[in-house]
């Protein structure tokens, strides 16, 4: 049987990276799209430059997704790309409705006027449970969003779901919770942390500014959760799934263990810092990924306190001083 060939939006970022990984291990032809900038930076896929082919197209481009899937002809689109960061979408809320939410509709409309066969997957979110009715959430919890980010990946959810009753699309909506690694952007909290826990250990830094140290989110590894977004598109009929630990832990919980990795005490060095609280805040993020266990079969397989482990230990590797001769 001939490759898969699998079309990633969003193929420079971190779930990007790890998903292209996971593809190419099972042989698939794997195509990045990425957007054009004047420099080339693309540090989480270096290492795949080789292997996998990029071609330019922007989620704000309607003819450029359209002639890329028909060019391209594949079989999987996994649509990654978003403006993710949710702080940065009270700044600019216009253009994060522009990329993370119709962006999932021009690439739907491509899939629809291309070919209505090449299985779809949307990159959904917690964040759409927001200010949460019930705990755990699960695929039937109502959504209750509470940033311009938040509003704009339900959009993203629903129209997912009404290509796919609208035009009997295999249309597929992967709602994941927090998942982290060492390829995290440096804002998001996680990273935000083990980097500084790095940067303090070695001198490099006195204190380490954040907001809510109470937030609690049910946080995952980003190796573990990509595994999901590719069984999502391997099942006979296309359908929707929470993606969790179902166990959650505050940001001083992370602050706590990260600290304790190095022997410091995080009580010495955190401070809370008002520049970096919400307007709008989740509290709590818990999720019950019963149904993902149930039909695909899936688990997470790496510990809370295994990840914060592996993310403090990746940035003292990369920002260890080098020794004198
Ligand atoms: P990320 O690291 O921020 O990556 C976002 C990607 O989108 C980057 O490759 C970025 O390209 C690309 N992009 C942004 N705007 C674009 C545009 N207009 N056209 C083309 N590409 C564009 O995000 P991530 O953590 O990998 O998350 C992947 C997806 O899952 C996102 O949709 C995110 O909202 C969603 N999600 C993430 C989590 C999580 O915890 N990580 C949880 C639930 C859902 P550049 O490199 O050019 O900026
Ligand atoms: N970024 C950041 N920086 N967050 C902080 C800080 C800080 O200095 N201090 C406290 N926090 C709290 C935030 O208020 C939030 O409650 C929590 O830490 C997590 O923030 P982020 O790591 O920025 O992630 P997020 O939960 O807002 O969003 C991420 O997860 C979503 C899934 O629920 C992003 O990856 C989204 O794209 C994703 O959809």
């Amino acid at each position: 049987m001939a490759a898969k060939t699998a079309l990633i939006t969003g193929i420079t970022g971190q779930d990007g990276s790890y998903l292209a990984e996971f593809l190419l291990d099972r042989g698939y032809r794997v195509v990045g799209m990425t957007r054009r900038t004047s420099t080339e930076v693309h540090e989480r896929i270096e290492h795949l430059m080789g292997a996998i082919e990029i071609v330019s197209g922007d989620l704000l481009d309607q003819s450029s997704m359209t002639g890329l899937v028909a060019e391209i002809r594949p079989d999987e689109i996994y649509n990654l790309a978003a403006q993710s960061f949710v702080p940065t979408s009270w700044h600019q809320p216009v253009l994060t409705g522009e990329f993370t939410a119709l962006g999932v509709t021009r690439v739907l409309e491509s899939v629809r006027s291309v070919d209505k066969k090449i299985r779809f997957y949307q990159a959904s979110s917690s964040e759409m449970f927001g200010k949460v009715v019930e705990t755990p959430q699960n695929e039937k919890t109502p959504f209750y969003p509470r940033s311009p980010y938040g509003v704009a990946k339900v959009y993203g959810h629903w129209i997912t779901v009404n290509y796919r009753e609208s035009y009997g699309m295999y249309a597929a909506s992967g709602i994941l919770f927090n998942h982290e690694s060492s390829r995290r952007g440096k804002e998001f909290v996680t990273r935000k942390i083990s980097d500084g826990v790095a940067r303090i250990k070695y001198g490099l830094l006195d204190k380490l500014r954040l907001g809510n140290l109470d937030a609690r989110r049910d946080w995952g590894y980003a190796g573990d959760y990509v595994r999901a977004m590719w069984l999502m598109l391997q099942q006979p009929q296309a359908d929707d799934y929470v993606i969790a630990t179902g166990r959650t832990h505050s940001v001083r919980d992370f602050c706590r263990l990260a600290f304790e990795n190095v022997g410091l005490d995080y009580r010495q060095y955190v401070v809370e810092d008002a520049r970096f609280v919400r307007p709008a805040e989740v509290d709590l993020l818990t999720g019950d990924p019963s149904k993902a266990r149930r039909i695909l079969g899936w688990e997470p397989e790496t510990r809370f306190e295994d990840l914060v482990e592996m993310m403090v230990r990746a940035d003292l590797d990369r920002l260890r001083p080098p020794t004198r001769a």
